[in-house]
């Protein structure tokens, strides 16, 4: 039976007959009565308005039905508005999601501004917010500087369906009314979901005034810019287990994060749905009045156009955040402050990871380890998937074929490279394993409505489910990681978290019955979308106090939900190999990087089926620059290590990675700036380029920081790829070429089996290493490089962040540098960007390359700042580059001390101390 399973699981091809276990919108029941339900009536008395220091309260009530209703009102100085509603005196109390926000924010207290009969207008801080309460219909206005940003309720569907009381309701019947269908029970193919409370769905819409282009909700195989779901399915957040995923579809993948960010010109806002049950959004456009047409008379004149959408969950409150920015940069600083920041990656991570499902034992692991140093592909971490346990038992290994795994991690520690090794939710039934027992004796385990350890199909067969939302459990689990107890583990053993939607195989589309329920009598349907981020929490806890809280964890999980940056990365699960997929990759990954989960990737090469080697060669180029860069392949693929399809391809690859780890000093100083700042590593062209509408929408290219733009072929055969270079004023360098390029311009740019178009923005600087070795630990031999591309007025300016790469001592003793190198009147200037670090090390910087001298109009009259030494410097007054070698070449020790100069006149020859 457990064979048949499993073998149905992943034999089917892709997108065919197994998606049908998956609901459609109309099989949704509460989604169906919300939008089928008439708009509701809520009133509020201006009586109930209760304003404290930390915001403003107020009651509402449902004409009809007399619901009552408790709002709450609160803001903060940075322009975050929280907007939460429950019942005023339920019957038992709803779940609120606990550990997603990182604490109370600060909020303001709100003043009256003018009150009326049927409104109150009621401000913070400065003034220059206003929130107008209107009571009859209930709605709110957002507005800054008399700018209409966004009105909640504004069509009325504010929709709360009370908890009842089972022994005092009747039992559901379909017979009166189609709509009463599903309140207590509702059955989706062979399976049936009882609701412990009756229906308890919420919902509430909302218009962002002059705004049409909205993006984030993850995860989703589509578009960046989300679709008008009027024509079309509704966004889907319900974390599912779904093999070789159909593309272009809103059927919920492995995570959700119910965060949509809006962009228009002069403005990007965000809202943040805080729900964990499943949630469908809907988004409709409404285009532009016509040119010319007259406003409604006696209405005050909005901006349009405006975007509707409408939050539709199953179960909990409304707790709605409204992220006014107004830049892109303010509301990711916005939404980090409530969710929290990325978790700053150790080093190695940030390198290339090779999996399989799976390495199938620890020769073929030495192999390919060594295959890695004979072809001179770097790389840093090795994989082991599920076959690697006794008997899929987590924590346990084969013994056949894994008999000294120790043994192995000290193999690879020795080369500075890692294993990583599967942990799964699900654990065997199996009296005799210790682990199982202990686990059932402790109440780890999720149960069934009945009260009983509830059981489903997993890789291992018959299986219990670890209760994650349990803090108890989840520092059980976390023991489980101790070196002590995880017999065969090291210190250079990380972790992979799959299958933690939960997918269970004999489940309703293939997860946990929403009727399970979890440590505090709580139904999964109120929690479905926080299972994996709780696991993802309790293996973190794990790794750090594995390391006495020293060292920083690398965890990758499958699912997750709003917060989870603050654990590790993220990938988008069972791909196929196919170029539409390696296409989607770049949407789906910069859809996560805007709502927060920035250290993410996909399975390069595509995790099913086997690639053409030109799809792997292109795939392998398009992952190199992307934040999580793992090779993956499913268990019946052919094997596809980079040495396999030969030299061309071999050599292709070899180049693609070794510039990815030349290029790490820049992404290890975008994650410093995401665990910082928030900006997101990888980031869409829109949020550079916030005024050129002509970027809103723009997917198969993006800015990696904010100084490279890259656009990878994402064609098979194709000889030439079209690049579009925004800003009128920008300068664009060739990274692969050399030549500039003005901005606002498409380029039709050769490419051949070897290119990858990457663009250096003028007026920025990139730091490289100017070698890569074998592994991340390597690099630290290799001096720094600068590139110095020049704006058109001369201008660059860059940073480099340095710290030792895997412990938290950047944090707690405050180890790191940040430098800054900044180009002006052709003085470089090496200067300290935070004088609150300080970290001994050995790097140097040992040449400097700068783009662009040759564009100058007015050449910089460049004099040598307080020479000591003279450095060589090669000068093509052609293609322009001008290169300086350090006089250090040959490995004395040079800090990146401050105020170091690089200075030189263009011909004459250029100085520089260090
Ligand atoms: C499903 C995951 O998505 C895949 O990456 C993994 O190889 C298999 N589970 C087996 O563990």
């Amino acid at each position: 039976m457990l064979y048949c399973t499993i073998t149905l699981y992943y034999s089917l091809v892709p997108g065919g007959e197994l998606q049908e276990k998956f609901k459609k919108n109309h099989d949704i029941i509460f989604y169906r009565r919300q939008r089928d339900k008439a708009a509701s009536q809520y009133f509020a008395s201006f009586e109930t308005l209760l304003l404290t220091d930390r915001g403003a309260s107020l009651e509402l009530c449902e004409r009809d039905s007399q619901d009552r209703l408790c709002l709450q009102i609160r803001a903060t100085q940075s322009g975050t508005v929280r907007v939460s509603l429950d019942e005023l005196q339920p019957v038992k109390p709803r779940y609120h999601v606990s550990d997603v926000l990182l604490g109370e924010l600060r909020y303001e207290p709100l003043r009256v501004n003018w009150k009326r009969e049927d409104c109150v207008c009621l401000t913070w801080g400065l003034g220059q917010y206003k929130l107008l309460v209107s009571f009859s219909p209930f709605k709110l206005e957002i507005s800054c500087d008399g700018e209409e940003i966004v009105t909640l309720n504004p069509e009325n569907k504010l929709y709360f369906e009370t908890l009842q009381d089972p022994t005092r309701s009747s039992s559901d019947s379909c017979q009166d009314d189609e709509n009463r269908c599903g309140l207590w029970k509702e059955t989706f193919r062979q399976f049936e979901d009882i609701k412990a409370n009756g229906p308890s769905s919420v919902g509430m819409d909302l218009s962002l005034h002059g705004f049409k282009h909205t993006y984030g909700l993850p995860e989703h195989a589509d578009t960046l810019v989300l679709k008008d779901t009027s024509v079309t399915e509704a966004y889907r957040l319900y974390n599912l287990d779904v093999f070789g995923y159909d593309i272009n579809s809103r059927l919920g993948l492995y995570g959700s994060v119910p965060f949509l960010l809006a962009h228009k010109l002069e403005r990007t806002a965000g809202v943040f749905w805080l729900n964990a049950s499943e949630t469908l959004v809907d988004v409709k456009y409404n285009p532009e009045p016509n040119e010319g047409e007259d406003e409604p008379p006696g209405k005050k004149s909005k901006i349009s156009p405006q975007t509707d959408v409408r939050w539709i969950s199953e179960s909990g409150t409304i707790d709605c955040f409204i992220l006014l920015g107004p830049t892109a940069a303010q509301v990711f600083s916005q939404y980090a402050q409530l969710t929290g920041y990325q978790a700053l990656p150790p080093l190695f991570s940030l390198g290339y990871h090779q999996c399989r499902w799976n390495y199938e034992d620890e020769a073929d692991v030495k192999a390919v380890d060594a295959g890695f140093d004979l072809h001179g592909i770097p790389y840093d971490v090795i994989w082991l998937d599920i076959e690697h346990t006794n008997g899929k038992r987590y924590f346990t290994w084969d013994s056949q074929l894994f008999p000294n795994p120790a043994e192995l991690q000290h193999h690879l520690q020795k080369k500075n490279r890692k294993l990583v090794v599967i942990s799964d939710p699900h654990i065997k039934i199996d009296p005799d394993w210790p682990l199982y027992c202990e686990a059932k004796e402790g109440g780890h385990f999720v149960k069934n409505r009945e009260g009983v350890v509830y059981e489903g199909t997993c890789w291992p067969g018959e299986s219990c489910y670890l209760d994650f939302s349990s803090s108890k459990t989840r520092s059980w689990y976390a023991r489980q990681f101790s070196l002590s107890k995880y017999e065969g583990s090291t210190e250079s053993l990380f972790v992979w978290n799959d299958m933690n939607e939960p997918s269970v195989f004999n489940g309703p589309e293939q997860t946990m019955p929403k009727d399970a329920v979890h440590h505090g009598g709580w139904e999964h349907r109120e929690l479905h979308n926080l299972y994996g981020f709780y696991q993802h929490m309790a293996t973190f806890e794990g790794l750090l106090t594995r390391s006495g809280g020293t060292e920083r964890p690398f965890i990758l999980s499958r699912s997750f939900f709003a917060g989870s940056q603050r654990l590790g990365a993220i990938w988008t699960g069972d791909n196929v190999a196919t170029w539409e997929y390696l296409k989607i990759s770049i949407p789906m990954l910069l859809s996560l990087s805007l709502t927060g989960i920035q250290f993410c990737g996909a399975d390069v090469g595509g995790f099913v089926q086997d690639p053409d080697p030109e799809l792997l060669v292109r795939w392998y180029q398009a992952g190199a620059l992307q934040p999580f860069f793992r090779g993956h392949s499913a268990k019946m693929t052919k094997r596809r290590e980079p040495w396999l399809f030969g030299d061309d391809v071999t050599s292709a690859i070899r180049s693609a990675v070794q510039d990815r780890y030349r290029l790490l000093p820049y992404w290890y100083t975008l994650f410093h700036q995401a665990h910082t700042s928030a900006l997101p590593p990888i980031r869409p062209l829109w949020v550079e380029f916030p005024s050129d509408t002509s970027m809103f929408a723009v997917e198969n290219q993006y800015m990696i920081g904010g100084a490279l733009l890259v656009c990878p072929v994402t064609d098979p055969g194709v000889t030439e790829v079209k690049v579009l270079l925004p800003g009128s004023d920008e300068l664009w360098y060739d990274t692969n070429m050399a030549a500039v390029h003005n901005g606002a311009r498409t380029l039709d740019l050769p490419v051949t089996l070897n290119t990858v178009p990457v663009f250096q923005r003028g007026g920025t600087v990139v730091p490289r290493r100017a070698g890569c070795g074998s592994s991340t630990a390597d690099l630290q031999q290799h001096p720094i490089t600068l590139t110095v591309a020049l704006d058109s007025k001369g201008n660059a300016d860059g940073f480099l962040y340095l710290d030792d790469g895997h412990s938290f001592s950047y944090r707690d003793q405050m180890q790191f540098c940040l430098r800054r190198f900044t180009m002006r009147a052709g003085r470089l200037v090496n200067s300290c960007a935070n004088d609150q670090g300080s970290f001994d090390s050995d790097d140097k910087v040992e040449s400097v390359v700068i783009l662009g001298l040759n564009s100058l109009k007015r050449k910089p009259k460049l004099k040598p700042g307080a020479p000591k030494t003279t450095v060589t410097f090669e000068f093509d007054a052609k293609r322009g580059p001008l290169s300086f070698v350090s006089p250090y070449n040959g490995g004395t020790r040079a800090q990146l001390s401050p105020n170091t100069h690089c200075s030189s006149a263009n011909g004459s020859k250029p100085k520089r101390r260090l």
